[in-house]
């Protein structure tokens, strides 16, 4: 029996890719600990900004709002209701499980965008609309970051932080790698700089976490957070890598974590350099004001011409 680096009680979890184990007394506050780390060794926010925790009613982000308040920050919460609803009330009931967190720390808040009472359709009815698109994850992350970016400026938060983990950026990364997705990888980080054209800045302080540890956390700090995956999502190709990492992470311990935190060492010491003739021209938006690659619209106020 594994025992607690800290008390030598009986381990309640086991990191193998890191030799270590924490009982459920210590594992919390180890968890606390890394993430003030990370973030101030990416210098993601200090303690006098405000922070906007994208909340999905999942493990991870739910679990990044409560360690950011047990480490003293200003953050509140922001959740996208895309409608989504195939027989399994996922939206209604994730919205529920945030809006819960939320009603139980008075000293925060959660804001709330229903996309349908503000753009008048829910994510299924504008997939079904357009149709090229063929399914609704095709323009969910496009609202989701649309929304986010605007929502941040017009509430005036100095940041954006969204609960991603190491097993979602190891299989960002290994999609990008596979189709060698140049531009993605070389825009793939930890943080996202705010800049003149419009967009916030976005940070993700769990990045280091396997996703059983942001589980493991929210569990022992009785968060109730909903363990459904967006029924959309079935089939993705983002669950089947990590599925794939996850069989490599069976075989070798801590492959998933080789695979992404040396992506950033390698980025950092100079892989994937901006391309010298890479001229992106970024238009704004006329009706929202967001940056655009596209002429005159930007694509998320594009979806909602009927
Ligand atoms: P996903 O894109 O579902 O893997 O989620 C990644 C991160 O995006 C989550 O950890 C949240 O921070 C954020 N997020 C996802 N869905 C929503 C939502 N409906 N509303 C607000 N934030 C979200
Ligand atoms: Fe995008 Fe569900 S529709 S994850
Ligand atoms: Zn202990
Ligand atoms: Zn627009």
């Amino acid at each position: 029996m594994r025992q607690c680096r800290q008390c030598a009680a009986p381990a309640a979890i086991h990191m193998r890719q890191h030799r270590l184990a924490f009982c459920a007394a210590h594992f919390p506050a180890w968890v606390v600990k890394q993430t003030s780390r990370t973030i101030r060794s990416h210098r993601m926010f200090g303690h006098s900004e405000r922070v906007l925790v994208a909340v999905s009613g999942g493990k991870d982000s739910l679990a990044l709002w409560d360690v950011l308040l047990e480490l003293g920050y200003q953050a509140d919460g922001l959740y996208i209701d895309l409608g989504i609803d195939a027989g399994d009330a996922y939206s209604a009931t994730s919205r529920h499980k945030a809006a819960a967190f939320a009603a139980a720390r008075p000293d925060t808040r959660l804001i709330i965008v229903d996309i349908a009472a503000c753009y008048g359709e829910t994510l299924a009815e504008v997939a079904r609309r357009k149709r090229d698109i063929q399914r609704p994850c095709a323009i969910c992350g496009l609202i989701k970051r649309h929304e986010m970016n605007r929502v941040t400026l017009e509430e005036g938060y100095p940041v954006l932080a969204t609960g991603h983990n190491l097993d979602d950026e190891a299989a960002t990364l290994l999609g990008n790698v596979l189709y060698w997705q140049s531009g993605y990888l070389r825009r793939q980080w930890p943080v996202l700089p705010a800049d003149e054209t419009g967009l916030a800045r976005k940070v993700k302080p769990f990045h280091r976490f396997y996703e059983r540890e942001t589980a493991a956390y929210a569990l022992i700090r009785g968060i109730d957070y909903i363990h459904a995956e967006c029924p959309h999502a079935v089939g993705a190709s983002s669950i089947a890598h990590k599925q794939t990492l996850n069989q490599m992470e069976h075989a070798k311990p801590g492959t998933k974590m080789q695979f992404y935190i040396n992506f950033l060492r390698a980025k950092k010491e100079g892989l994937f350099v901006p391309f010298e003739d890479e001229q992106i021209t970024l238009n704004t938006c006329a009706q929202c004001g967001q940056s655009t690659t596209a002429e005159a619209r930007c694509t998320f106020c594009r979806l909602w011409e009927v």
